[in-house]
């Protein structure tokens, strides 16, 4: 979609009104129809029919407390209502906030996302232009709603492919041609790299797979002489068997989505480029599938990683946290960043604590827990702390290794696994550590199996953003 500024609306063309719970006195410009079956709760819509048979859609913001979702509302009418659009239409944005409008964008844009990728018939979709009316400059929130709302299709699209297609060389080129077209550094180590350069752990996870691992290192700087503000660490699992310690066949397929952390980091690196936003950022995706071969690493296995310690795997499965700890190591010795931020979709744990409403999230520094659980609640994309007692340090002990790499008890799993990543953290005093098991991917109203949410892409940009 093409998104324009107006200054005057068309009142014989096609428009969007959006409309606030109990406010609908704006209506009397467009229809002498009094007594609308219309209230303007959140996310409902009304079509009626202008003088000059133009359309007229009705949009409800519902209340104050919604304002978070008018994302929502606008992907919904978009996704519902587009097929009758004609080329153009407007959107009455007179009485919207800077920060609706954007909202806005990107839910219009998000309602172009297409989960059919594969299917042989291609939809077409038309290039619609949407005209935002509007006596104020609002340029850059059309811009941003914009780029926000196409990096999170693309993203969404990478996790919902499937693992024989996304492998993670695949991941690999994706950043490389994002790194062109956006003009940031890509450097993607392949196998022979890896090896060389002690990635052990990385090695481990993918040596049961065809498909070999890599580690991806983008970097977006503005300022050369300057420290990296931000360093951010991806779990690129393209697909999760559980390596030796299978999982069940129920569900398997969705492990697809356990990259759905590396997507994040190349998402919100390509849009802080895109954005041009005014920080020094690095993102390192290690990246590899967990796979069953007679080459897999086994549960009792004793492994290296990248920053020197052994690690005992207790169990194959607990494989994000292993690629995690070498991403993390890596980063902090190239790159010395001011603040670390991991995301994964690291456990079942996270889940069952706190299901489909908000990301775990882990840091001993209270100042970063706080500004990202604000931003989480403004983006609607919340997180929710959870404690790295000391009290769990005993259940990383090995008697063979440095650390193992599982508790071994069915309790506090996403705790378990956050002490284990603080392991590797050389006890940074910004470091944090997001996981997003249970938001990453799931149901949705606009597809029948579960599919990718985009979880995190607005979350760590805004993030980002305050380190401007
Ligand atoms: N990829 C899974 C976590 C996961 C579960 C993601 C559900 C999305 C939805 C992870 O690698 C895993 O299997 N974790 C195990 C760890 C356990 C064996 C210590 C888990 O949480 O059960
Ligand atoms: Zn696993
Ligand atoms: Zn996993």
């Amino acid at each position: 979609m093409i998104y324009k500024h107006t200054q005057s609306l068309d009142t014989k063309k096609d428009i969007i009104i959006p409309c606030k719970k109990g406010n609908l006195k704006r209506l009397a410009e467009f229809t002498s129809i009094k007594n609308l079956d219309f209230e303007g709760d959140l996310s409902t819509y009304q079509l009626i029919y202008g003088d000059a048979g133009n359309r007229i859609y009705l949009l409800g913001l519902g209340e104050e407390k919604d304002a978070i979702k008018i994302e929502d509302a606008f992907r919904k009418l978009a996704f519902e209502t587009k097929k009758h659009w004609k080329k153009n239409i407007q959107v009455d944005a007179q009485s919207l906030s800077e920060d609706a409008i954007k909202q806005a964008v990107i839910g219009l844009e998000l309602s172009n996302y297409e989960i059919g990728q594969f299917k042989s018939e291609k939809k077409k979709q038309a290039e619609l232009v949407v005209n935002f009316i509007s006596k104020n400059d609002i340029e850059n929130q059309l811009k941003e709603g914009k780029y926000t709302g196409e990096t999170t299709n693309q993203i969404k699209a990478l996790v919902d492919a499937p693992a024989n297609y996304k492998t993670p060389e695949f991941l690999g080129e994706w950043a490389t041609k994002s790194a062109k077209t956006y003009g940031y550094k890509c450097t993607v180590l392949h196998q022979n790299e890896l090896k060389k350069q002690g990635f052990d752990a990385v090695i481990a996870v993918g040596q049961g797979s065809v498909n070999p691992p890599v580690v991806i290192v983008t970097e977006y700087i503005t300022k050369p002489n300057a420290k990296i503000d931000i360093g951010l660490v991806g779990k690129g699992i393209t697909f999760d068997t559980g390596g030796l310690s299978i999982k069940p066949s129920t569900n398997l397929h969705y492990m697809k989505s356990d990259m759905g952390g590396a997507a994040v980091v190349l998402g919100v690196v390509e849009l802080v480029a895109k954005l041009k936003l005014d920080v020094n950022i690095v993102g390192i995706v290690a990246s590899a599938e967990n796979a069953v071969d007679k080459n897999s690493y086994r549960p009792g296995d004793v492994i290296n990683s990248y920053s020197g310690k052994t690690i005992e795997i207790i169990d194959t499965d607990a494989e994000g946290r292993l690629v995690l700890a070498d991403g993390l190591s890596y980063l902090i010795k190239e790159f010395q960043p001011e603040k670390i931020i991991d995301i994964a979709t690291l456990t079942g744990s996270v889940v069952r604590t706190l299901a489909f409403s908000a990301a775990g999230m882990f840091t001993n520094n209270t100042e970063m827990a706080k500004t990202m659980s604000d931003i989480g609640f403004k983006t609607n994309e919340r997180v929710w702390q959870l404690p790295l007692f000391e009290d769990f340090e005993a259940d990383l002990h090995s008697d063979i290794a440095d650390l193992r790499n599982f508790s071994g008890k069915p309790i506090a799993g996403a705790i378990n696994a956050a002490k284990f990543l603080e392991a590797f953290t050389e006890s940074h005093k910004n470091w944090m550590h997001l996981d997003i098991a249970g938001v990453s991917f799931g149901d949705s109203p606009y597809s029948k199996m579960k599919s990718a949410s985009g979880f995190g892409v607005q979350l760590i940009t805004s993030y980002v953003k305050t380190l401007n």
